[in-house]
Order: C-alpha cells, then sequence, then structure tokens
C-alpha cells in the first residue's frame, strides 16, 4: 500500500489514508491510542503526550476524514540487539498499534504495517518485533499477519494490602504503597495467577520482513504477501 492511498471504507466513509504522523496529529493520536485500548489488557496504559524515540522511527497514522483512527510507531535499530532482542539482523520495535474501535476489521492495521514494513525494509531492517498482552483477538491479528509468538513473562499487578503483604517491602517511613506492578520472570506463572488478580502474559512476537535467501537465522519467520 502506498502511503496516502485508501484503505477500508467503512458504511460510506471515506477511506483511510495511511501517511506520516505530523506533530499537529498529537491530540488525535492520544486518542485514537486510548479508546483502542479501552477493550484491551492495556485498558489503564494511557499516555498525555506521544513517544519520541532515541533511534529513527516509522510514525505513521491512518486518517478518515480529517479523524486518525490508526497508528503505528517502529523504533528502528541501528546496531543489532539495542532495541530489540539480540537476534541475527536489524529489527525494528512496534511500540505502539492501535485502531479506533469503531473502524477495527477494515484492514486500517494491515495497511499501517505493510506501509511500516515496507519503510523499514527500505533502512535495511531484516525483521519487525512487537510486545503485546494476552489478548486472543489481538495475537490472532499478530498471527494472521505472519507474526510468531518467541518469548513470554508475566505482568503481575498487585491491588491493595492483601496482594502487597509478603510481596513487596516498604523501607520508606510512611509510605504505604497501595498498588505495585511487576514483571515476573520465575518458575512458578501458575502461582502468581492463583496469588494475584490481574496477570498478563506479555508475549513477543517476531515477523521477518527481508526476502528468503538473504542472511538470517534458522527460523525467522517471514511475512506472507499482502
Ligand atoms: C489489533 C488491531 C490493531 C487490529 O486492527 P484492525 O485494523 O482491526 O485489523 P485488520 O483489519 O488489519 O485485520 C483484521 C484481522 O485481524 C484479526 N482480528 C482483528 N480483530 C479481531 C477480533 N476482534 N476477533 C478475531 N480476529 C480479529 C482477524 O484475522 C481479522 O481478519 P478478518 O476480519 O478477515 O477475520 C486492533 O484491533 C486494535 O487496535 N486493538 C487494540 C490495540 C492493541 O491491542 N494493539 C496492540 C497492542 S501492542
Amino acid at each position: 500500500m502506498e502511503a496516502g492511498s485508501g484503505v477500508g471504507p467503512k458504511s460510506g466513509a471515506e477511506p483511510a489514508l495511511v501517511h506520516e504522523y505530523r506533530p499537529e496529529d498529537e491530540g488525535q493520536w492520544l486518542r485514537c491510542r486510548v479508546l483502542a485500548f479501552l477493550d484491551t489488557a492495556y485498558f489503564d496504559n494511557v499516555l498525555r503526550e506521544k513517544e519520541r524515540y532515541g533511534n529513527p522511527a516509522i510514525e505513521l497514522v491512518a486518517e478518515s476524514e480529517g479523524t486518525v483512527v490508526g497508528l503505528i510507531d517502529l523504533e528502528c535499530e541501528t546496531a543489532p540487539g539495542t532495541v530489540c532482542s539480540a537476534r541475527p539482523g536489524l529489527g525494528a520495535m512496534i511500540w505502539h498499534l492501535a485502531v479506533h474501535p469503531d473502524h477495527r476489521r477494515l484492514g486500517i492495521a494491515g495497511a499501517l504495517l505493510t506501509e511500516a514494513t515496507k519503510r523499514a525494509a527500505g533502512r535495511g531492517i531484516a525483521r519487525l518485533e512487537a510486545w503485546t498482552r494476552d489478548d486472543a483477538w489481538v495475537q490472532k491479528w499478530y498471527e494472521a499477519e505472519g507474526f510468531r509468538p518467541v518469548e513470554s513473562y508475566l505482568h503481575v499487578f498487585l491491588d491493595g494490602g492483601r496482594e502487597l503483604k509478603g510481596a513487596v517491602r516498604n523501607e520508606i517511613p510512611g509510605l504505604l504503597p497501595v498498588q505495585a506492578f511487576a514483571h515476573y520472570v520465575g518458575e512458578d506463572p501458575e502461582g502468581m495467577r492463583t496469588r494475584f488478580k490481574r496477570v498478563h502474559q506479555c508475549v513477543l512476537y517476531e515477523l521477518g520482513i527481508i526476502e528468503p535467501g538473504d542472511a538470517l537465522g534458522p527460523g525467522l519467520h517471514r511475512r506472507k504477501s499482502p
């Protein structure tokens, strides 16, 4: 898909156009992201400013009738293993991907990924990575696009005195923890799920984007043709 071409018209609306993020898109970018996350395991992951990156980035939005309805941000490595996991080839991390709930299943995320992939490949990026929590339908989207899961760990939310007791020690007099968020990389995931109410599996997905035959490590999955 060319940047600027349309995708997925919704019931008579203008098709969404994919174009580069502009600073004036920030307010709508933030609104689209928060609305897209409301029915996901990231429902309380709210940003008030768009993230900026230390490395070259590919930042695209899909716009329909003057409104941002989708977004994707990739941060591109200039040296392997600096943003993504240490695997062969330069990687790019998808830090943000979201489609407004009223504009889903119209191919908007696919179009954003296609354009971002084309731009990333043009910069010598061999593979994409993305972390996502355990929303089955989101994982289904990644897998339908050719990504494969490569590793995971747990996101654990500790809420209230009962869950914090014995798990978080406070060493500052007068400071009383009420909530905590932790990564769990230990050997007892089931124990975490039994002990704490809100536990998510956070999964790393990977997608190879260079042509077969190029020098990549064994087993790197490549994207199907769009
Ligand atoms: C995941 C997400 C980006 C997909 O956007 P989208 O524009 O709806 O996706 P596309 O139209 O390109 O692809 C649709 C395909 O994805 C899969 N899919 C997407 N939503 C699905 C759902 N609710 N149930 C089942 N499959 C689903 C299906 O394979 C679907 O194809 P189909 O409609 O032909 O069955 C979007 O649902 C979203 O914003 N989710 C919330 C934000 C999020 O979790 N982002 C990732 C966190 S890192």
